[in-house]
């Protein structure tokens, strides 16, 4: 898969894509990312990639003809290269929000071409003839898409087979399907008791048991407790998807009795 990301600072990606758990996915080419800064494809002696808005108001607005000419060599360098047909997607807070099943699409796809806006915003006749998705990383506003690139491209490449260490690992994430769309379960190494600023708190036996089936359960019981807790969303739509039996109703009905401490 390849993605191709229009920004004004490339360099913020270098760091990302030269270390961490994902460089193997990148540096391979599994995941074959190239950068394509806008200012290049900007004319003039100040190579200017934006301007004041029409109609008045503050900021800076990106100007579509840089942006278009840039899209264009991306998409001759893809055709160029036989790379199959991707959508341009850009970051900005107007999309809907990234989560699990649009990673594991894109995952699963043929790449992208991503635009980070900056600024206040692109102008809107850029968006109207070249963008096929706008995507959010939240409802908040970041002062431009990278950030938002970089978590997309993060989330799709741990998921590439021989990404990860351990390949059944990322099956065992929150919101993984493989576990119902729910929360993780909460997670403990050495030493068996640590003495933390509140006191001495010791792992739950049960993982020290080595009774496989009985620590499964328990898995399962503290993801649905923490799902119930912290994303009920997240525990009514395993419930709509017909994916709790009774063993987890009960469970999660002994939750709700009063002394149950929730957890
Ligand atoms: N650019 C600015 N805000 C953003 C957001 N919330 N998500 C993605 N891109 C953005």
């Amino acid at each position: 898969m390849r993605f191709d990301v229009i920004t004004l600072f490339p360099e913020l990606f270098g760091p990302f894509l030269q270390h961490g758990i994902n460089r193997r996915a990148y540096a391979s080419g599994i995941v074959d990312v190239r950068l394509w800064p806008l200012r290049d494809h900007a004319e003039g002696n100040y190579r200017r990639v934006d301007d004041r808005p029409f109609g008045g108001g503050p900021g800076m607005v990106m100007l579509a003809e840089p942006l278009a000419r840039c899209w264009q060599a991306v998409r001759e360098d893809r055709l160029a290269e036989g790379a199959p047909p991707a959508p341009t997607v850009l970051f900005s807070p107007q999309g809907p929000r990234i989560d699990h099943a649009l990673v594991e699409r894109e995952a699963a796809g043929p790449g992208a071409i991503l635009i980070c806006g900056r600024y206040e915003g692109i102008d809107q006749r850029f968006i109207d003839q070249c963008v096929d998705v706008q995507l959010s990383l939240g409802d908040f506003v970041l002062s431009g898409g990278e950030l938002a690139a970089m978590a997309l491209l993060d989330a799709v490449a741990r998921l590439q087979p021989g990404v990860l260490n351990d390949e059944g690992s990322h099956r065992q994430d929150s919101f993984n399907p493989a576990l119902d769309g729910l929360l993780d379960c909460p997670h403990y190494t050495r030493p068996e008791v640590w003495q933390g600023p509140h006191g001495a708190q010791a792992v739950p036996a049960v993982l020290l048991s080595g009774h496989h089936e009985q620590i499964e359960r328990w898995r399962r019981q503290q993801r649905l407790a923490a799902s119930a807790r912290l994303r009920p969303d997240l525990l009514d739509q395993a419930r709509l998807a017909g994916r709790l039996d009774a063993e987890d109703e009960q469970w999660l009905g002994q939750l709700d009795q009063p002394g149950s401490g929730g957890l």
